[in-house]
């Protein structure tokens, strides 16, 4: 299982330092890793202050392109320099606001494997599509558009529902377990594919998520930015080993 808070664009040095002072006591069970997101200038002093206590980082993005004239992009070579394990990609924050496309996510998804970074590539529907009922149909197109060529293992799928993101709304337990088997299914020549759930997961809702035996983990935003909670959730999984 892969529990990864997504920091977004909030919280500061000081609370890499706090973490850190929490984390310290805080058990990992090998069997759930940990990983954050965070802002991209704070990703080498969290890898720096958090590997001892066996938590994992990633990027919330990168460049699709590896060097050249990209004012304000960052490179996969940076976030593998770091020691980051994972980097997000095509989160739909970023397919809205800056124009993260398929094809993009398909390039960038290649570059980040040739560097042996894991992408955790998102997908999900609108809510326009869910009531059409076509989301297993469009994820099944997400999928086979932005998935890379060639790859035979280590890849995540985060299955992030756009009207669930920031909203409080969940899915029925019931549409969370049919999507991600719609996936798995989909991907089932990947090995050690993950396929992890995001979108408004929190303490309170994510042990029945975390029942779910198609579910591998979570992409937590706000729940994340609460360590308690964060941790609380962590919990929760290992508990459902
Ligand atoms: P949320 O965000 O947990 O705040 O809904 C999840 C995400 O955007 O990855």
């Amino acid at each position: 299982m892969l529990i990864a808070g997504n920091w977004k664009m909030n919280l500061k040095y000081d609370d890499i330092l706090k973490f850190r002072d929490i984390v310290n006591d805080f058990k990992i069970d090998n069997r759930v890793e940990m990983a954050i997101f965070p802002q991209f200038p704070l990703l080498y002093y969290a890898k720096e202050y958090l590997s001892n206590c066996n938590i994992e980082i990633g990027a919330q993005t990168c460049s699709s392109e590896l060097n050249g004239a990209y004012t304000g992009d960052v490179s996969v070579e940076i976030i593998s320099d770091i020691g980051c394990k994972y980097c997000i990609i095509g989160h739909s924050e970023r397919r809205e606001f800056h124009n993260e496309t398929n094809s993009f996510i398909k390039k960038a998804s290649t570059l980040v494997l040739s560097k042996n970074i894991i992408p955790i590539i998102c997908v999900g529907e609108s809510e326009e599509i869910k009531n059409k009922k076509d989301t297993n149909q469009f994820i099944r197109n997400q999928i086979r558009k932005c998935v890379p060529d060639n790859i035979n293992s280590d890849l995540v799928i985060a299955y992030e529902p756009l009207w669930a993101i920031g909203t409080g709304i969940i899915p029925s337990y019931e549409e969370i377990f049919n999507v991600h088997t719609n996936i798995i299914d989909e991907l089932s020549y990947i090995e050690n594919l993950k396929v992890i759930y995001g979108g408004s997961v929190n303490s309170e809702n994510c042990a029945k998520i975390f029942e779910l035996n198609t579910v591998h983990g979570a992409l937590i935003g706000g729940s994340s930015l609460k360590f308690k909670d964060f941790l609380a959730i962590y919990k929760s999984a290992v508990k459902q080993l």
